[in-house]
């Protein structure tokens, strides 16, 4: 996303005002590396040259033509083309339409979305958050239920009277600080495709002043206690959520990423505590403004409000009362989103990413065993966190972040400052990992590493999972933890995909691995997510300029793909500008539901202004759709 006032991405604003310490540098890993076979059996074959580090990991693939023989396609569609233009396009067969728009109404109370004004403060917590981004549905006693994270704000659309659409007072605060956070809302099916339910009492909008409970290991420690809350265990407002995911006793998790931008200091010499830097946290803020007219966010006079985001927290989407709550015990960093699965002996795993160049990918272990009906209590918050590393050789180790292996304080600074405590056990740097996702079918999960183009320094060396020194396009890196546990502290991995363009890159690593072609072409896999067939869907987030290194790749788009094979097919492409993200399926499976967000042009109603929606996906004949 771009970002109006600076017109830099969270991570390139990040990256230019708080350049990290050069890491350690990691091997070199070319020469084992060159003979380690990849889960579909092909070899890792790196073209020429000592600057070549990437690989073509699938190409010259004979497992593909052999033990996998690339059966029949599991994809019920003809796969589409590029697009360029302002629409969304899905296969023939497919319909594509719109369930809900940035600023439609959830309740009767709240007007329609006036395109030229923007909407009223005071009704911004009852219509529709902007940007859409992760999402889950759930089924209850006969409903359907979406919640549904609204990452940020567009700050000079819905400050239209505002220079530049910087707040001018607390009033347009306000307005945006309800405009994020979370949407839950009931759907149901219509005379035409699914709607809104309007007043159902399961809608819901959380924002950035929602009350929200802190448990674990963090609640209480002195880093988290405010003026305003000398108990460190209660907050208010949940921001920047990212991506989600949903537990095994069917709650949601959003997860708070680019927390940091919303914070500044009135006063510009004022301290900068421990973790600041690391963390992103400096005086102007990312141009929200809100410390200037909301003392909250103000670090000059509450310095310890911004240990209390970046942390996954848990929604009850099936009781709008309920006080939504933050784990402490997954760790606080840039949090993508968070892919649950159980281990054979019931413990909950949480799969986890820090979407910014150079950080890490986590998991949580609990310490209880899940048992349907039985208590949740503590399943988020008594466990260990893990970060991953990386060996050349095609295995992996799960770290523990522990006092012992820190060397810090307490757990609860450990999981407060779960980066600084990443980096000194040694984790792996990563290419920005952002969703994860968890195959129904087999004991493994996949990352996505969506790119990374300022290689070096603080945003990390090239290592083996992260091979190609200027990494413009991303790859999906794959393990299966070992003895088939999710708890296992030890893995196999591969690359799934390396993605890359091979019309400008032929026989080369930034051609992309094998199972990529001028057929499917794409940049930057971000959103990610199984469907019940096992079939894995990729969301883009990458550069639509259609040009140079990303000809033929045209606008952001969701592709599949079958991890048995590696085949990926393009099923849909979005509207020029805008990111691919969050989807989830209605209970019958006949309906998928995919976020479209920060759309360009004057998508989807041609109003003028471009607005993020939820789109609803059919097959014609009425067939299931994963
Ligand atoms: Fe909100 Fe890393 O995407
Ligand atoms: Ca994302
Ligand atoms: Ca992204």
């Amino acid at each position: 996303m771009t970002d109006t006032k600076h017109n830099l991405s969270f991570d390139d604003w990040d990256e230019a005002n708080f350049p990290r310490p050069a890491e350690t540098e990691f091997d070199r890993v070319v020469e084992r590396a060159l003979s380690r076979r990849n889960f579909l059996g092909s070899v890792l074959a790196f073209g020429s040259g000592a600057a070549v580090m990437g690989t073509g990991l699938l190409k010259g693939s004979t497992a593909l033509a052999e033990g996998h023989a690339m059966a029949k396609s599991r994809f019920p569609f003809k796969p589409i083309g590029i697009a360029t233009d302002h629409e969304v396009h899905v296969p023939e067969g497919y319909t594509a339409k719109v369930l809900i728009r940035w600023g439609d109404p959830l309740f009767s109370e709240a007007d329609g979305y006036d395109v030229a004004e923007g909407g009223p403060a005071a009704m911004s917590d009852k219509v529709f958050g902007e940007n859409t981004d992760g999402m889950e549905l759930f089924s209850y006693q006969g409903h359907e239920i979406i919640a549904v994270n609204s990452e940020y704000t567009n700050n000079d659309v819905n400050l239209p009277a505002a220079q530049e659409g910087v707040p001018a007072n607390a009033d347009d605060v306000l307005k945006l600080q309800q405009l994020q956070g979370v949407t839950v809302m009931e759907v149901a099916p219509g005379a035409d495709g699914y709607e809104v339910v309007k007043d159902s009492p399961f809608n819901r909008r959380i924002h950035h002043n929602t009350p929200m409970t802190i448990a674990g290991p963090a609640a209480g420690h002195d880093l988290m206690k405010t003026e305003a809350d000398p108990t460190g265990t209660a907050s208010l407002g949940t921001m920047n959520n990212c991506g989600s995911g949903r537990t095994p006793w069917g709650t949601y998790l959003t997860c708070e990423e680019n927390f940091n931008g919303y914070f500044g200091s009135t006063d510009a010499d004022a301290p900068r505590p421990e973790g600041y830097d690391r963390y992103g946290i400096g005086a102007d803020g990312w141009g929200y403004d809100y410390h200037k007219h909301d003392a909250r966010f103000d670090y000059s006079k509450n310095p310890n409000e911004p240990h209390r985001v970046g942390w996954v927290v848990e929604i009850d989407p099936t009781d709008a009362s309920s006080t939504p709550v933050k784990h402490t015990g997954l760790g606080r960093f840039k949090h993508e989103n968070a892919a649950c699965a159980l281990a054979p002996d019931g413990r909950v795993v949480v799969y986890m990413g820090d979407d910014e160049r150079g950080e890490f990918m986590y998991k949580f272990v609990s310490n209880g065993t899940y048992a349907p009906g039985g208590s949740t209590e503590g399943l988020l918050d008594d466990g260990t966190l893990f970060a991953a590393s990386f060996n050349d050789d095609g295995t992996g180790e799960w770290l523990p972040l522990t006092p012992e292996s820190t060397g810090m304080a307490s757990l609860a600074e450990v999981l407060i400052f779960a980066r600084i405590g990443a980096t000194t056990v040694g984790a792996t740097t990563m290419d920005r990992p952002e969703w994860i996702a968890v195959n129904p079918h087999a004991i493994e999960a996949y990352c996505c590493l969506t790119n990374n183009s300022k290689r070096g320094g603080s945003a990390g060396e090239v290592n083996a999972p992260n091979p190609r020194e200027s990494n413009n396009y991303g790859q999906i890196v794959r393990w299966r933890p070992h003895d088939d546990d999710h708890a296992s502290n030890t893995f196999d991995w591969d690359l799934y995909v390396m993605a890359g363009n091979p019309d400008v890159y032929p026989n080369n690593p930034y051609g992309g691995s094998e199972n990529v072609t001028a057929g499917n072409m794409f940049n930057s896999p971000d959103g990610m997510m199984f469907d019940s067939n096992g079939l894995l869907w990729i969301q883009t987030d990458g550069d639509d300029s259609n040009e140079e290194d990303f000809a033929g790749m045209g606008n952001n788009q969701m592709l599949v793909g079958d991890p048995m094979t590696g085949e990926i097919a393009r099923f849909l492409t979005g509207p020029k500008g805008c990111e691919v993200t969050g989807l989830c399926w209605s209970a019958d499976r006949r309906t998928m539901f995919v976020g479209i967000q920060h759309p360009g042009g004057s998508w989807p109603d041609g109003s003028g202004l471009p607005r993020s929606a939820i789109i609803q996906v059919t097959r014609d004949d009425g067939a299931l759709i994963g």
